[in-house]
């Protein structure tokens, strides 16, 4: 949810007399200007209306023009768009989408979600607030190629591909063109993604806040510094992975311990859940939340001694690691060297 302290009020009085200039398409994303000073339409108490939309909607309202093209109609563009639909951030009537050529997938995206996929690909882009960026990182520089002509300053180009800078990005682009990086993970799929983003050399806090909502429909979302990018890719991007792993080897002791591997796998996926709830719902340390369930002498000490003995913490520092610093390589120094890779 926006934070209303990083709006500037408009003193009333000034707000009352001065003609002010209007730009941008809708209640939610106008920008007032006095002189070249960038306002909000605030409250007396300085809460713009975003604001206020978002507390009425429980953070979820749906901008009623924000128009958005996703370019990639794979797995992340589909999570996305579902994403936006699902919490009502947009309507069908407010995406477009458009691939490369397959045009079965695009029929078949039109049927599922009653969004449009036109054949005038650039109109699309043209026409859209938002351009969301969803190709594999090898086709980037044809894609920013192919429709660099059809992107304005003013429009908010959002990229998803893993180890692309905005910088790059921004370079093929006309100047001033506002770009944001985000690094979502697998779990977009069903909503649960952690994402992470951070912006380019001409987004300002509005684009990051508009950017953060767009993709909370898709799950939680932190704003990191682009040099953290890599870690970002080792920790969460690659993450899911790392449970996985972690829910094929607890699978295998239970069954080791003597149970059928159905019951490991159920005992296995709702201890998993349960403590992630626990985590999330009391916010308390995991630390603490381990020492509380770990008797001096008892079961679950001889366990999580057995994991400290083998390291696990340092296992999971060296994997994080090896992930991000494979992040840095397969990125640079040119995003076109990985032409068959995608980072995560
Ligand atoms: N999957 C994940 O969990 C995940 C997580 C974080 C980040 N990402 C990033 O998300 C991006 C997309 O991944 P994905 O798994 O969705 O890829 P994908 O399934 O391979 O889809 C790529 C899409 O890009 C389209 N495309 C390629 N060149 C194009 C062009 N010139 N014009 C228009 N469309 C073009 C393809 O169209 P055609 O099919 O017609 O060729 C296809 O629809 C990647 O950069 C990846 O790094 C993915």
């Amino acid at each position: 949810m926006m934070n209303p302290t990083e709006f500037s009020p408009l003193p009333k009085e000034e707000r009352l007399t001065r003609p002010l200039n209007r730009v941008g398409h809708n209640m939610c994303q106008q920008r007032w200007y006095r002189g070249r000073t960038l306002f909000r339409p605030c409250d007396e108490r300085g809460f713009c209306i975003d604001w206020h939309l978002n507390q009425r909607t429980g953070g979820k309202f749906m901008s009623q023009r924000e128009t958005y093209c996703l370019i990639g109609a794979g797995a992340m563009a589909e999570a996305i768009l579902s994403g936006l639909l699902k919490n009502k951030r947009a309507s069908a009537e407010q995406i477009r989408l458009i691939n490369r050529e397959n045009a079965d997938r695009l029929r078949q995206m039109e049927s599922a979600y009653g969004i449009r996929c036109p054949r005038q690909k650039e109109k699309a882009i043209a026409d859209a607030n938002t351009i969301i960026l969803a190709v594999k990182p090898k086709d980037m520089d044809q894609v920013l190629k192919q429709y660099k002509d059809d992107i304005r300053p003013g429009q908010r180009v959002i990229s998803v591909a893993a180890g692309i800078s905005t910088s790059f990005i921004e370079e093929r682009l006309p100047r001033g063109t506002t770009v944001i990086r985000a690094m979502p993970n697998t779990s977009s799929m069903i909503g649960r993604s952690a994402t992470a983003l951070c912006g380019g050399a001409y987004a300002t806090e509005e684009d990051l806040n508009s950017a953060s909502a767009t993709f909370s429909s898709i799950g939680s979302v932190v704003r990191v510094e682009e040099k953290d990018m890599d870690a970002v890719t080792g920790l969460s991007g690659s993450g899911p992975a790392y449970i996985y792993y972690l829910v094929e080897g607890l699978e295998r002791a239970g069954v080791n311990a003597g149970l059928s591997h159905p019951v490991a796998r159920q005992l296995t996926l709702q201890t998993l859940v349960g403590a992630a709830h626990m985590l999330l719902e009391t916010g308390e340390d995991p630390a603490q939340l381990r020492h509380k369930v770990t008797s001096p002498g008892g079961t679950t000490m001889a366990g999580v001694q057995s994991l400290a003995d083998h390291d696990f913490h340092q296992t999971l520092i060296t994997a994080v690691k090896r992930a991000q610093k494979r992040s840095k390589e397969l990125a640079s120094p040119c995003p076109l060297r990985h032409c068959a890779d995608d980072p995560v």
